[in-house]
């Protein structure tokens, strides 16, 4: 019940417009590295010195007009330009939505190859975030697309769509971010149950560990973790072959923790105005999560 509420409110535009004129609030501050760039590439030295790499996300969605989708790409753009003037340990996440691709497939495209052919020159990776089920083969692709000319560019598969088995075949050779899922789809083309969703994704996992490209693991269930550190060791998996990623804000002892035994570890950094629909999706995976909520409403 909870989950569908707030996934629900992170789909509210009229929510979403008014929560970027009143900046970081309900506590987003805990998950969200700040509204502009200059704050994440604070955030971003300070993991880099625990041996954290990030991937940063510039927030934005719902964008339906062709100016905003262009602005979203400058901004990316300056994202990239300036993770290499700073030297960090950084490359970029974005979502073809945020790029226009809900207002023409052509134009998004193009604003895409922009972005990565300007990372490609300092060899930096670009992830094609997943959005819901009506924009996956697009974004798919676009990958296609762009993976003619460029080679710094990969996706995500969601372990929840039944379809992400025969995804993750035909992606392979692709450096991967694996995940659950985080919107909500019909039974028709995803597994509701958690259940089902967890067994899908340690398939989806050890898969790619055996088959793949590099795999990026992306999860706060220590579940997960636990059974990938072993999978990898009883198969002789290199350390530099998969990295554990999670989100800003969340685990952070976990995290820190992960690094220090050795591992890769990658953290998600978003940041930016546009904060609403993300913290909200944060809500809908995790209940407790309101508990951020509660300390900044009860805290003067
Ligand atoms: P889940 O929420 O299922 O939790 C499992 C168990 O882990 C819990 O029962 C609890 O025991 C423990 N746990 C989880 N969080 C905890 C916490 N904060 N503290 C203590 N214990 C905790 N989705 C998508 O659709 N497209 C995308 O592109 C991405 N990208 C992405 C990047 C990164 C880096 C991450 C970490 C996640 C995404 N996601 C995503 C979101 C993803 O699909 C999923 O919704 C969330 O990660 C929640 O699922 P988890 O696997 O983290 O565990």
């Amino acid at each position: 019940m909870l989950k569908e509420f707030f996934i629900g409110l992170s789909q509210n535009q009229f929510l979403n417009a008014a929560a970027q004129k009143y900046g970081l609030k309900l506590g987003a501050q805990s998950v969200v590295a700040g509204t502009d760039i200059h704050e994440a590439i604070e955030t971003i030295k300070e993991l880099n010195k625990n041996g954290i790499s990030a991937t940063v996300d510039n927030l934005g969605e719902f964008v339906y007009d062709r100016e905003e989708a262009t602005a979203a790409k400058n901004q990316i753009l300056n994202v990239v330009e300036a993770i290499h003037e700073a030297g960090v340990d950084a490359h970029v996440s974005l979502k073809a939505s945020q790029l226009g691709l809900d207002i023409d497939y052509d134009f998004a495209l193009s604003n895409l190859r922009e972005i990565v052919a300007a990372a490609s020159k300092y060899d930096m990776f670009v992830n094609i975030d997943m959005e819901d089920y009506a924009r996956l083969q697009p974004s798919f692709d676009i990958l296609d697309e762009l993976s003619k000319d460029y080679g710094n560019v990969g996706t995500v598969i969601q372990a929840y769509f039944h379809r992400a088995e025969d995804d993750i075949r035909d992606y392979k050779d692709y450096r991967l971010r694996i995940v659950k899922g985080a919107y909500k789809e019909p039974a028709s083309v995803a597994y509701t149950e958690k259940e089902d969703i967890d067994r899908n994704f340690i398939k989806l996992i050890e898969y790619h560990l055996l088959h793949g490209k590099f795999t990026s693991i992306a999860t706060h269930d220590h579940h997960v973790i636990d059974h990938v550190k072993k999978f990898a060791e009883e198969n002789n998996i290199p350390r530099d072959q998969f990295e554990f990623q999670m989100l800003y804000g969340f685990r952070r002892d976990m995290q820190l923790e992960l690094a220090k035994e050795g591992y890769l570890f990658t953290t998600y950094v978003p940041f930016g105005k546009d904060w609403y629909g993300y913290f909200m999706r944060r809500l809908a995976e995790r209940p407790q999560n309101l508990n951020l909520v509660a300390k900044q409403v009860f805290t003067p």
